[in-house]
């Protein structure tokens, strides 16, 4: 991405509406950035796109053959404001807009979208409710690649504790996991396949802006980085961590074992690695 057009939108240089805002829009950026450094192609989609701010940043991830899809209902003028965003903000590329329920849609009528390239940026950003939510998830991610990413906006937002819920248990379906968080935004969670986020990892820990301003913390079995924290800890003690619970985890089973004896042997295992050290944070 141009960096004078991340800019412009970082300084919230323009007069969109929407509900996205800088520091996922850099972080965003930097995956982008991943994806084209390991030369991982995919289409980006979108579901809710709403006047088209998140749409027509996006836009400017997008390379030669991909495309770029975005779902919504499309009611009152969101339509025509999501095309005077694309031409006013966004790059010439190839885009789609589908007017749809996507809570009706199902495998096939995605697949048929879909070419065979599959997505490589999956935003989901339409209904804030768990089985909304959940839907989505279910009947879009069969189609992202294994190198994709996965972005779900507002999780932990205490208003819509549906998200989260959701994103967890649709986490728990495949076994071994397919998907895992492994970054934590502003206001939204990042999911990969369990095998990339290593380098999801160190890809984001090696940009400036993020690397002094996070933090690791573990989650069931999956580390996550989180970003803009509140009580950031030092570059070295997130590598030292990640290093650990990579090591660590080894000859862990991949999903959320269900056996009282084991989940405590693994509380054990990883409450000193990350414990809080109130001494090295500082408030934010
Ligand atoms: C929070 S807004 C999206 C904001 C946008 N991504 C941005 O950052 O500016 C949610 C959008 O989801 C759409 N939406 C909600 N439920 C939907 C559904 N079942 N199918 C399609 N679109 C839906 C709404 O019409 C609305 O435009």
């Amino acid at each position: 991405m141009d960096v004078n057009v991340l800019n412009g939108f970082l300084k919230d240089e323009h007069d969109l509406e929407g509900w996205f805002f800088p520091q996922d829009m850099l972080s965003l950026a930097i995956f982008n950035e991943l994806h084209s450094k390991n030369n991982i192609k995919g289409h980006i989609v979108e579901i809710g796109v709403y006047k088209g701010k998140s749409f027509s940043f996006l836009s400017h991830f997008i390379k030669d053959t991909e495309n770029l899809y975005g779902y919504d209902t499309f009611p009152e003028d969101f339509y025509e404001s999501t095309n005077l965003a694309l031409e006013n903000y966004g790059a010439n590329v190839q885009y789609e807009l589908i007017k749809a329920d996507t809570s009706e849609l199902n495998n096939d009528d995605i697949k048929a979208k879909i070419d065979g390239k599959g997505i490589r940026i999956l935003h989901i950003d339409a209904g804030h409710e768990y089985h909304e939510v959940f839907h989505s998830l279910l009947s879009f991610s069969p189609y992202v690649i294994n190198n994709g990413i996965i972005v779900v906006d507002d999780y932990q937002d205490p208003e819509f504790p549906g998200i989260e819920a959701a994103v967890l248990d649709f986490c728990e379906i495949d076994r071994p996991r397919r998907f895992v968080p492994f970054f934590s935004g502003a206001n939204k969670i990042y999911l990969c396949v369990t095998h990339m986020a290593k380098l999801f990892h160190e890809g984001i820990l090696s940009n400036v802006n993020i690397k002094n301003c996070s933090r690791l913390t573990v989650v069931r079995d999956f580390a996550i980085i989180k970003g803009f924290s509140k009580v950031p800890t030092s570059f070295e003690t997130i590598n030292q961590q990640l290093n650990q619970f990579y090591e660590l985890g080894k000859n862990d089973s991949k999903y959320n074992n269900q056996r009282l004896s084991e989940l405590q042997n693994k509380a054990k295992k990883y409450s000193k690695m990350c414990s809080n050290n109130y001494e090295e944070m500082t408030l934010k």
